[in-house]
């Protein structure tokens, strides 16, 4: 087996996976173009980006089902790139999860090891423990057609896990299944991932999930990556407009940075900071619920100037269309907690944020 080759100690931990310039063309259209990217052992990573962006190619460039025009992928320190699929040792979680109709799910768990010509007593024990880490035990003898959507995406996972590869890698697992089925399997899939302690590479178009379950979230736009960042970072400093724009809801605020102020399109004092540039066009981004609508600094020289337009409650917040006296149509997301006094339509205003929580990106 390709680890136990590698002969290192057991206090290493192995699962490492380096892309290193992956080029993917498709005729003359560039499905991957130079994707690099180091995913540490036991790290959580998701790709995430819009349709078409170049997650399932990459990824299926490290499952080893396509190959590239140029590049390398590395597992650990060893170059996997033209290795087949079944000598990689990696577990691959498709989207559509490919069980097989006619064979029970323990037939299906089974499988991979049968491939490797595993021992039948050791096969039944570690389908049993595949199974029972995706709780699924006591379904052992069905079919896939009598199981639920959910259960069968768990027996695809045990699948994976069964042969106990270092590295799972998963297209949108939970994009068939509806949001509460969604939602729980995604905190299985966290709680799985702490148990098995496996490196994860994680496609999803979804950003709440990528934010919520990964380490770092890497987007991809055009078969590129823009950022690879801790989700926190990704949301709060997106490093250009298509982050700022894909992950999250944002206002963008177009400015001209002057000698240390950003100015609004009506020369509104916005944002300081440390450029030094004159008259650079930049774009001021500010969260929905980082703008703050305050009554009692309407008519003030304090922020932008505006009036509210509309209003709209979606249970857990009211969003509120905000229009600037420059003309700026902005969002701003407050949470409903009861007994707040909450501004109305019609209703004079000036929008502010913390000096943090803007960012400026150039054009
Ligand atoms: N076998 C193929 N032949 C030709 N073009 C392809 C092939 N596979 C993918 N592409 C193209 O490569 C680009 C990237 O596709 P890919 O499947 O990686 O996107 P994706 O990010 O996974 O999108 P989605 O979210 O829709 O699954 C797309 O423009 C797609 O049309
Ligand atoms: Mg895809």
């Amino acid at each position: 087996m390709l680890m136990k080759a590698t002969a290192r100690g057991p206090e290493v931990k192995t699962g490492g996976i380096t892309l290193h310039n992956l080029q993917k063309r498709y005729g003359s259209a560039v499905a991957v173009d130079e994707v690099s990217l180091s995913v540490s052992p036991g790290e959580f990573v998701s790709l995430l980006g819009p349709s078409g962006s170049g997650k399932t190619t990459t990824l299926m460039m490290i499952a080893g089902f396509e190959m590239p025009d140029s590049g390398k992928v590395l597992l650990d320190d060893l170059d996997i790139t033209r290795l087949p699929p079944h000598r990689r040792e990696l577990g691959v979680i498709f989207q559509n999860y490919a069980l097989f109709p006619h064979m029970t799910v323990a037939e299906n768990v089974a499988y991979p090891l049968q491939m490797r010509r595993v021992a039948k007593a050791e096969v039944e024990a570690r389908v049993s423990r595949a199974l029972d880490q995706v709780d699924l035990g006591t379904l052992a003898s069905r079919r896939p057609h009598q199981m639920s959507g959910g259960q069968q995406q768990r027996v695809a996972i045990a699948r994976a896990l069964v042969f106990d590869p270092p590295v799972l890698l998963l297209d949108e697992p939970l994009g068939a299944l509806d949001k509460k089925l969604r939602e729980h399997l995604r905190n299985e899939i966290k709680t799985l991932r702490k148990t098995v302690g496996k490196t994860m590479i994680y496609v999803t178009h979804d950003q709440d999930e990528a934010l919520a379950m990964s380490d770092r979230v890497a987007v991809m736009h055009q078969g590129r990556i823009r950022q690879v960042s801790a989700p926190r970072d990704l949301y709060r400093r997106p490093a250009d407009l298509f982050v700022a724009g894909f992950v999250g809801e944002v206002n963008l605020i177009p400015v001209k940075l002057k000698s240390g102020i950003a100015y609004g399109p009506a020369g509104e004092r916005l944002a300081a900071g440390p450029w030094t540039e004159a008259d650079t066009d930049a774009t001021l981004c500010v969260r929905p619920e980082h703008l703050h609508l305050d009554r009692g600094a309407a008519g003030s020289s304090a922020g932008l100037q505006g009036r509210i337009t509309g209003m709209t409650f979606v249970g857990d917040a009211t969003i509120f269309e905000f229009r600037s006296e420059s003309g700026l149509q902005l969002t701003s997301k407050v949470l409903n907690v009861s007994g707040q006094a909450m501004p109305d339509v019609g209703d004079l205003c000036a929008g502010s944020w913390g000096a943090n929580d803007a960012t400026i990106l150039a054009k």
